[in-house]
């Protein structure tokens, strides 16, 4: 599983792939991960808050819905197990991934300057 995760994620983020070590100490430090053949994500749970860590889809296989679809099952896994909110950040840069978080039903709440290499993070939430 974390070799096709590495092999996924470096599909998804080219310039800052991840290794499977680096997917198995995500594991083992307590994230959950959910896998499927062309998307991914990592999220963890403090308490009654989850926070998204990173998704990605297959660039082949983008725009059918797939990271929603994703989206929709950590919501209705997490809120089984009391959690009330869901956070992420995302890069201000990062269009696609702002609108599918909004098409989601989620708000900015927040914004960290220059947190990447220099461009702003935008803080975004939903209650669930
Ligand atoms: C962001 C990402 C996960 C979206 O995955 P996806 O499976 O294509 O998303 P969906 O098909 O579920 O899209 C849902 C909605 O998000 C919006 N959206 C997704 N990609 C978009 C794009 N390239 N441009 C504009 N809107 C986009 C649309 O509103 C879309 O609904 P629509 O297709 O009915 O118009 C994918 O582009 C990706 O892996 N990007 C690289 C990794 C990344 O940036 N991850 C996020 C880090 S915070």
């Amino acid at each position: 599983m974390f070799d096709e995760l590495s092999n996924l994620h470096k599909k998804c983020f080219p310039n800052k792939p991840w290794s499977a070590d680096d997917f198995r100490e995500l594991k083992q430090s307590g994230c959950e991960i959910i896998m499927s053949e062309n998307g991914f994500v990592v999220y963890r749970i403090v308490v009654d808050e989850a926070e998204i860590i990173t998704i990605g889809v297959n660039p082949e296989k983008r725009r059918l819905g797939i990271a929603s679809a994703i989206i929709g099952i950590i919501e209705k896994t997490t809120k089984s197990q009391g959690v009330k909110k869901i956070f992420l950040e995302v890069a201000s840069t990062n269009t696609p991934a702002q609108k599918l978080y909004e098409n989601s039903g989620f708000k900015v709440v927040g914004l960290r300057p220059k947190y990447y290499d220099g461009v702003d993070a935008i803080l975004m939430s939903k209650d669930i």
